[in-house]
């Protein structure tokens, strides 16, 4: 199998499981196992600051739910979503629509999206997707994104970060420890999760993402928010 194969085969299953498993991701988001509600406030933060017609790039965007609450009475003057399940966009169709401004709903793999392209947008923001895409594939979703945002545009992406020095199974071994966290969860459900998680996820560590953005293009990194048990970040990159 080719590296470009084994990359759509793991987008595709991506896509499946979370078609498959979009109500345990639900429950997860619910329950804020994941820190949902203190990531977006963050990002809200940041949208506070935009000009008045702001683009909002909404990359994998799922049921946006969580994306219009940061935008909700902000001057927004654009949204642009895209996602491999249809469900979830479905469910965005219904949670954007009160949005001020125009928006669209993109089906498909942002990593062939962002090669084509050519819109120009303020904010793009990435919501734990990121991380299922190898470091090199990364860094090319990034410099298609800080072509989109241009030089006073600003990437954001709240992801799966490894602490300095900490090997990926480090980072699944504290993932791990999380089980007993869950506790709305049967069984069954953290199986499927955490199955997810082993076989999909591939966290950096801080200094990994400097360099992303840097070999992106961005001159300027920063931490705004770190998850409750230090598995997820959040950071800007701005050129
Ligand atoms: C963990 S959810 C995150 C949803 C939302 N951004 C959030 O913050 O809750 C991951 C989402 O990424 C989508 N996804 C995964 N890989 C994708 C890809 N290559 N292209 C588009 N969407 C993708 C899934 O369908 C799912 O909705």
């Amino acid at each position: 199998m080719t590296a470009a194969t084994k990359i759509e085969v793991a987008a595709n299953s991506s896509a499946r499981l979370f078609q498959d498993m979009w109500g345990i991701y639900r429950k997860v988001v619910d329950y804020n196992y994941l820190n949902h509600r203190e990531a977006y406030a963050a990002l809200r933060e940041v949208l506070r600051h935009q000009r008045p017609g702001f683009t909002f790039l909404d990359i994998a965007c799922g049921d946006a739910s969580f994306s219009a609450a940061a935008l909700a009475g902000l001057p927004a003057g654009r949204y642009i979503g895209i996602d491999l399940s249809q469900p979830a966009l479905d469910d965005a169709a219904a949670n954007i629509a009160a949005l001020p401004c125009p928006s669209e709903l993109r089906h498909g793999n942002f990593v062939e999206w962002l090669s084509a392209c050519e819109a120009s947008v303020d904010v793009a923001w990435i919501g734990l997707s990121l991380h299922h895409l190898p470091f090199e594939r990364k860094l090319e979703a990034m410099q298609h994104l800080r072509r989109l945002v241009g030089p006073s545009g600003t990437l954001l992406v709240y992801e799966n970060t490894r602490r300095t020095s900490e090997s990926r199974a480090g980072w699944m071994k504290r993932w791990d420890r999380q089980r007993k966290h869950f506790s709305a969860f049967s069984g069954l459900e953290w199986l499927l999760l955490t199955t997810h998680v082993h076989s999909m996820d591939y966290p950096e560590t801080a200094s990994d993402w400097q360099e992303l953005g840097h070999q992106a293009g961005f001159a300027r990194m920063r931490e705004h928010y770190r998850s409750t048990f230090d598995l997820f970040r959040l950071f800007s990159f701005s050129a």
